[in-house]
């Protein structure tokens, strides 16, 4: 679906020197995809995943969508891509939550049936749907930030991209962006990138992408990142209690394979139980 070949990007901020942010970055992203790319403070993720909106041009290498070279913007590139920032104070429209929402629909013409099911299933999903005719000015910080979510996801891109966007919600906000997102990639087979410095919320994805200077350090499984304490470290990333608490467990002869989740250690313990007596 999308390929990214060789690419550098550098900014030029008018002085001699140029900064050279991402160095010869290669990935290819599949439909329904759901990446965490996670990397240090200054390591190129948001200038990445501008590249992959069509907000910034590579200056060296090519952005691929489905076979198509887009180095340049193409007319509707941006359509493909949803791009969630942390702040959202300039993703948010005036008018009511509802308008706000169906914004971008309206602008593609959307059937008036098709745009107030499309809106209205969105808003429920984030639980925002008693909001609806709320002045968008009047939200709390939080629900600002879900209702920029609510204005991606309504889109239905190819491509979600949430950069740090989940960090001001609480717990249970967090949860239904999840529910939302799953649903996108299973129903429509968005692909999801999300940047994140949380274990929990890498956890929930299926492959981790690691920036270092601007170059990838590791592409892999969620399940092999999380065993792997050393690349772990070098982000400041703790391993999963589940995966600590599992290896102890294997290194004690109770179970066999390494469990993330809370079910999974339970069910396999309980497996082990009943295989055993
Ligand atoms: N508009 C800009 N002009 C000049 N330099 C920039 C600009 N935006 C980012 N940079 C620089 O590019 C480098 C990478 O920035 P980027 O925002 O892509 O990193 P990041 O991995 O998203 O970091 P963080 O985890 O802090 O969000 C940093 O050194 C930053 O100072
Ligand atoms: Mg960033």
């Amino acid at each position: 679906m999308l390929k990214l070949n060789d690419v550098y990007f550098n900014y030029h901020n008018d002085t001699p020197r140029e900064l050279q942010v991402l160095r010869g970055v290669s990935l290819s992203l599949g439909e329904g995809e759901y990446i965490s790319l996670v990397g240090n403070n200054g390591s190129g993720k948001s200038t990445l995943a501008k590249i992959i909106c069509g907000l910034l041009k590579p200056s060296e290498g090519t952005v691929i969508w489905s076979s198509e070279e887009s180095n340049r913007l193409i007319p509707g590139h941006r359509t493909r891509v949803g791009l969630i920032l942390q702040n959202p104070d300039n993703q948010i429209f005036s008018g009511t939550v509802e308008e706000d929402v169906a914004f971008g629909l309206e602008n593609l013409q959307t059937p008036l049936v098709e745009m107030k099911r499309k809106v209205e299933d969105t808003l429920r999903s984030l639980h925002l749907w008693d909001k609806k005719d709320h002045p968008t000015h009047l939200l709390s910080g939080g629900e600002k930030q879900k209702l920029a979510i609510a204005s991606i996801v309504v889109m239905e891109p190819e491509c979600l991209i949430l950069d740090e966007a989940t960090v001001s919600l609480d717990y249970r906000s967090k949860e239904q962006v999840l529910e939302t997102i799953m649903f996108l990639k299973k129903t429509k087979r968005v692909a999801i990138i999300q940047i994140t410095s949380s274990i929990d919320e890498v956890i929930s994805s299926e492959r981790v992408i690691l920036l270092d200077k601007g170059k990838i350090l590791y592409d892999d499984q969620v399940s092999s990142f999380l065993k792997d304490s050393e690349i772990m470290d070098l982000i400041g990333f703790d391993m999963p209690a589940y995966v600590s608490i599992s290896q102890e467990l294997i290194g004690r002869g109770l179970i066999k394979e390494v469990c993330y989740t809370r079910e999974e250690l339970a069910d396999r313990l309980l497996w082990e139980y009943q295989y055993r007596t």
